[in-house]
């Protein structure tokens, strides 16, 4: 079975996304597995990437990233999904490939854009479809559908980049109405890139520099009201036989000491940890297993994505966000999750592909 797996990506999260594809380079089973790496470069070139999967890892702090000068990659949209490679000027094909592993995340990616060049391709894919990848990806449409279900999540504001250009006094009322500490995010981001914690949703000169600063990577901006509590996350897996979905125990985050919040650095780069199981009380535990399905299909996600929640001091269960595709570094909360449930890495990903094969 040939599986294309696909990392880098234009957003920001280039090279989480490399680190995913490393882990899963390394760890898929290649008795059963033909794997195709294919590097997307931060300037959007595609290219065959040859060079040893082990370098696709967080080294001393650095980071990795798709090296474009590899043999270029074209798509052949006439009969199926042949791939081209492009040596020089002469292409050579590739052949078909039976399954996409897009491992990328954020915009061009997880945001349902190279899912519909999948659909296009008619080439079977891992994870969430053109709707649920583009619904979860932008946090405004995501907590408009939560609410539409019944979702439990916290307040907040959508500032859309007209409002923000013309209603602004309006906009920041709204935001101080909210009140205490908030979150000012990109819409369409992940990894926290571009957020901002402002202690008081009535200072409106940090708060318009926080949404200045969330606008650098999106104009589209969301503002949250912070929700005082523990911070936990939930995996959840397609049935394989198209029953309800499978849910992890959650984990609870544990951020580094000397970080103010769950940023990219404390993400990534810091020894914040996670207990998982989460030592929560056993019916919250199945409240958040509970919601964590309930979001999953709501949101018509599909494969697998980590929910996120928050666990208030006020005792309620708060559904933060989706992620339709997670950060799947073996060090990642997602196959952490798993692997706790019997489920181990190699077998976690065996299964992903499985499920887009089904
Ligand atoms: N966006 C990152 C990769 C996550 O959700 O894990
Ligand atoms: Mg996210």
């Amino acid at each position: 079975i040939r599986v294309a797996v696909i990392f880098g990506g234009r957003s920001p999260e280039h090279e989480i996304s490399c680190v995913t594809a490393g882990g899963v380079i390394s760890a898929i089973d290649t008795d059963r597995y033909e794997v195709v790496p294919i590097g997307i470069a931060r300037d959007g070139s595609w290219v065959l990437y040859s060079a040893d999967p082990a370098q696709l890892a967080i080294v001393d702090g650095r980071l990795p990233e798709v090296d474009s000068s590899g043999p270029e990659l074209a798509v052949a949209f006439s009969g199926g999904s042949d791939l081209l490679v492009y040596d020089g000027d002469t292409p050579r094909r590739l052949g078909g490939i039976d399954v996409v592993l897009p491992l990328l995340h954020g915009p061009l990616g997880e945001d349902g854009t190279i899912q519909g060049l999948f659909e296009m391709m008619d080439a079977r894919y891992v994870g969430a479809g053109v709707f649920a990848s583009a619904a979860s990806m932008d946090k405004v449409f995501m907590k408009a559908l939560f609410t539409g279900y019944g979702i439990p999540t916290g307040r907040y504001v959508a500032v859309p980049d007209r409002a923000w250009r013309g209603e602004r006094k309006r906009v920041l009322d709204d935001i101080a109405e909210l009140g205490g500490t908030v979150f000012v995010k990109p819409a369409r981001g992940g990894s926290s890139v571009g957020i901002s914690k402002v202690p008081d949703a009535a200072d409106a000169e940090a708060v318009t520099a926080a949404v200045d600063e969330a606008r650098r990577h999106d104009p589209k901006v969301i503002v949250e009201a912070a929700v005082s509590g523990r911070e936990v996350e939930c995996g959840v897996l397609e049935s394989a036989d198209g029953g309800a979905p499978d849910v992890s125990q959650p984990a609870e985050i544990h951020v580094a000491d000397g970080y103010d919040f769950y940023d990219f650095e404390a993400k990534y780069l810091s020894t914040s940890s996670l207990t998982i199981p989460a030592g929560l009380p056993a019916e919250v535990v199945a409240e958040i297993r509970r919601e964590a399905a309930r979001t999953f299909e709501a949101l018509g996600c599909e494969g697998l994505a980590r929910v996120d929640f928050f666990y208030g001091d006020d005792g309620r269960v708060y559904v933060n966000e989706i992620n339709t595709m997670p950060g799947f570094t073996p060090s990642s909360a997602f196959p952490q999750m798993w692997a706790e449930a019997g489920l181990e890495y190699s077998a976690l990903v065996d299964r992903m592909i499985r499920t887009a094969l089904d």
